[in-house]
């Protein structure tokens, strides 16, 4: 049966009732929305906190003259915990940070292959270079990193890097890392040669050791990329790679003699 159409006053009466009473979420979204900004206050907030005290800290290195290498030398790194509060993953840089548990395994792990001289390099591993540092800290370590904000963990150890520009790095760290841990943020092989070309340059050509990890969907891509020495070939070491928030088969391969046999069982 045809309907009239409503009169224009009954629309503008709807209209209003609108206007009265403006849409309500569901308190389930709501609750999420809150629990969201929660979240990111809190992670301001530890940022603010880990910046400050670097600050006071570079201050206090400046009024007693102390070695800039030493400038927040005694100050204990963040631990994990904290800096997942203060870092929240960016997707767009493919940050996908390790587990808790996982990333102090790691340092054990790494901790086991260094001296108090040891020179070690962290490319594209954060969480890998706060637990090393947080377990115990070694003067010789450096953060490679793209994201500019981890500048603020240790202003003096780290070092701008865009893997577009693998040769761009300062002068005096050519040759010179015992080891270097890299997670390269793409999975692909342009990704891993530039990584590759960088890695050759930094890396001790005779004693250098390489740990990588990755996904194992570019396994083939590594037997290549990373085939000779310094950087290879490369042994794939039973260590079970975790992530908070990633289910991808990620895995560790090493490039020196013996590197198979590295467990993180014979960690205590
Ligand atoms: C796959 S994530 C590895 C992080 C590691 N799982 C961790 O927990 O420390 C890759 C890293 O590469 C960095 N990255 C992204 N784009 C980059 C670029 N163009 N050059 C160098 N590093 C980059 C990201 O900021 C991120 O920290």
């Amino acid at each position: 049966m045809f309907q009239l159409p409503e009169s224009p006053r009954s629309v503008t009466s709807h209209l209003s009732d609108l206007s009265c009473s403006p849409p309500k979420l569901d308190p389930s979204t709501l609750a999420l929305l809150d629990s969201f900004f929660s979240e990111k206050a809190e992670e301001e907030r530890r940022f603010s906190q880990i910046a400050a005290e670097q600050a006071a800290a570079k201050i206090a290195g400046l009024a007693l003259e102390i070695d800039k290498e030493k400038e927040a030398g005694d100050k204990p790194m963040v631990s994990v915990a904290d800096f997942r509060f203060a870092f929240s993953e960016d997707w767009q840089l493919s940050q996908f940070w390790y587990s808790e548990a996982f990333a102090n395994q790691l340092a054990d792990c790494l901790h086991s292959l260094c001296t108090p001289a040891t020179k070690i390099a962290f490319l594209c591993c954060p969480t890998g270079f706060v637990a090393f540092q947080h377990k115990k800290k070694l003067e010789g370590a450096r953060l490679f990193e793209f994201d500019q904000r981890f500048a603020v963990l240790s202003p003096s150890q780290f070092v701008p890097y865009d893997l577009n520009e693998p040769d761009v790095f300062p002068e005096a760290l050519k040759a010179s890392f015992d080891l270097v841990v890299v997670d390269p943020p793409y999975l692909n092989e342009v990704t891993n040669k530039q990584i590759a070309k960088t890695l050759r340059q930094i890396l001790h050509p005779t004693n250098g050791k390489l740990l990588l990890i990755t996904s194992t969907s570019v396994e083939d891509v590594l037997c290549e990329v990373y085939a000779e020495q310094p950087l290879g070939p490369l042994r794939k070491i039973a260590i079970d790679v975790e992530h908070k928030e990633l289910a991808n088969d990620f895995a560790c391969w090493g490039s020196w003699d013996g590197a198979e046999k590295l467990s993180l069982e014979l960690q205590p």
